[in-house]
């Protein structure tokens, strides 16, 4: 059990804020053209983001064990289908995945810990930012050399278990993290082309994006959220019964907007002062930083608590992702919570591997047409297996739960109630289906 409300928000911010806000939410919003995406990324959180959350921490909260023991036991308790555990088999897959491509770009994160602090950026111009990346990117034994101390890491921390590790690690370093972040936008507000960023981020054309991106701004809301794959089910789970789910859910989902946002905002200035391509990909956020902290008094020590801060960031958001599936084995094998992690830990390290050689000796290769084993890995967890776990779990929850459990958990006004269960039952889950139609049919 979390040691208080608060900690539960603290250790599910920390799950939600991660790579996912600093590192994919830029590249991915400037992969598909800015205003139009960020408008259809926020109407996501709104609608489908905040409403699946509270439903997780609801089925967490009411099941008390890991996800797929959970569902099965409310399943029976609501007199539902025991297939409803799917959902918890589909998350602690969608783990794996996530995990592994997780690992190997935080491993990215933490090298450039080293670099920044040996003074590597110092006075470095856009085209040097490039080539140190690419340079990097391109050697498969750093790049797992570092993917394999990033998930030693997690593995250690998931080992012994809830309340320690993470809830230190969360209620320092995110502020830290935060405050650091609003530095940096300040930073950029001196860039000379913050108002371009600005507008590059909120400026709405219609038919701009088209249903892929769409597509892709929902599966970033899931991804960023830490939705569809009962990682917050996992942590409602440890939740104490007197704290208010949608409160939380709503304050969560508000955080990390926030630190998504701020981000952005630090990136785009710095794209059009240097003339870089705010379409670029994945290197986006490591390029475009090391020229603020290349140009700034003191950046050298700023680059490295920042990306020391970065990878702690990505390890609270890496244990949840692991956390299902590491319950599981524990309940269900009676495997030491230590041996878990490791067989958790090791699988989805093999797996990272092909998202470590994807840029390099791999580059080449696709597995889904056009699609990197990266962006494969990538586009099946994010874009697909989330939303579609997001929307079981929206489903069980509006439909089959069992209305006393329903009510207990959530202890709603009569109004509030009818806007969560309009929400719950209808919005959010035919707002996942209609962009899977539109996009796959
Ligand atoms: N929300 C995390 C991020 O934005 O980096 C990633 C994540 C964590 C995804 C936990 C899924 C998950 F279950």
């Amino acid at each position: 059990m979390w040691s208080s409300r608060l900690m539960f928000v603290l250790a599910a911010a920390g799950s939600a804020v991660g790579l996912g806000n600093i590192w994919r939410f830029p590249y991915i919003a400037g992969a598909n053209g800015g205003g139009s995406f960020v408008l259809v990324y926020l109407l996501c959180i709104a609608i489908i983001g905040i409403p699946i959350m509270t439903s997780e921490i609801l089925l967490g909260r009411a099941g008390r064990q890991s996800p797929i023991h959970s569902m099965r036991d409310l399943a029976r308790q609501s007199g539902a289908s025991p297939m409803w555990q799917l959902i918890g088999w589909m998350g602690a897959l969608a783990g794996f995945m996530i995990l592994s491509f997780y690992g190997v770009i935080a491993g990215w994160a933490m090298a450039y810990i080293v670099s920044s602090a040996q003074g590597t950026f110092t006075g470095v111009d856009a085209a040097q930012a490039t080539a140190i990346f690419n340079g990097f990117i391109g050697d498969p034994f750093e790049v797992v050399a570092w993917q394999t101390v990033f998930m030693v890491m997690t593995v250690v921390i998931v080992a012994r278990g809830v309340g320690e590790g993470i809830e230190t690690a969360v209620k320092y370093l995110m502020p830290a993290l935060f405050i650091l972040l609003i530095a940096l936008v300040v930073y950029a507000m001196f860039s000379g082309h913050f108002m371009e960023g600005v507008r590059f981020l909120f400026s709405f054309h219609r038919g701009e994006l088209g249903w892929d991106g769409v597509l892709m701004a929902m599966g970033q809301a899931f991804f960023t959220l830490s939705l569809g794959m009962a990682a917050i089910m996992t942590y409602g789970a440890y939740m104490p019964k007197d704290a208010s789910i949608v409160g939380t859910a709503t304050t969560i989902a508000l955080l990390d907007t926030l630190v998504a946002v701020l981000a952005a905002l630090v990136i785009f200035p710095l794209v059009f002062a240097n003339g870089l391509e705010s379409s670029s990909g994945p290197g986006l956020m490591f390029v475009t930083l090391p020229l603020a902290f290349g140009h700034m008094t003191g950046g050298q020590i700023f680059g490295t608590v920042f990306f020391i801060l970065v990878t702690f960031a990505a390890v609270t958001s890496s244990i949840s992702i692991m956390e299902p599936a590491v319950a599981w084995l524990v309940e269900r094998l009676y495997v030491p919570r230590k041996w878990a992690a490791i067989v958790v830990g090791g699988v989805a390290w093999a797996l990272g591997l092909g998202t470590a050689f994807s840029f390099n000796i791999w580059s080449d290769v696709t597995i889904l047409p056009g699609k990197s084993f990266f962006d494969t890995m990538d586009f099946v967890s994010n874009n697909v297996m989330l939303p579609l776990g997001g929307m079981l779990i929206a489903l069980f929850a509006g439909w089959f739960l069992d209305a006393k459990i329903r009510n207990d958990e959530l202890a709603l006004s009569p109004g509030m109630f009818a806007i969560w269960r309009v929400l719950v039952r209808f919005v959010a889950p035919a707002a996942v289906f209609v962009v899977f139609v539109m996009t796959f049919v």
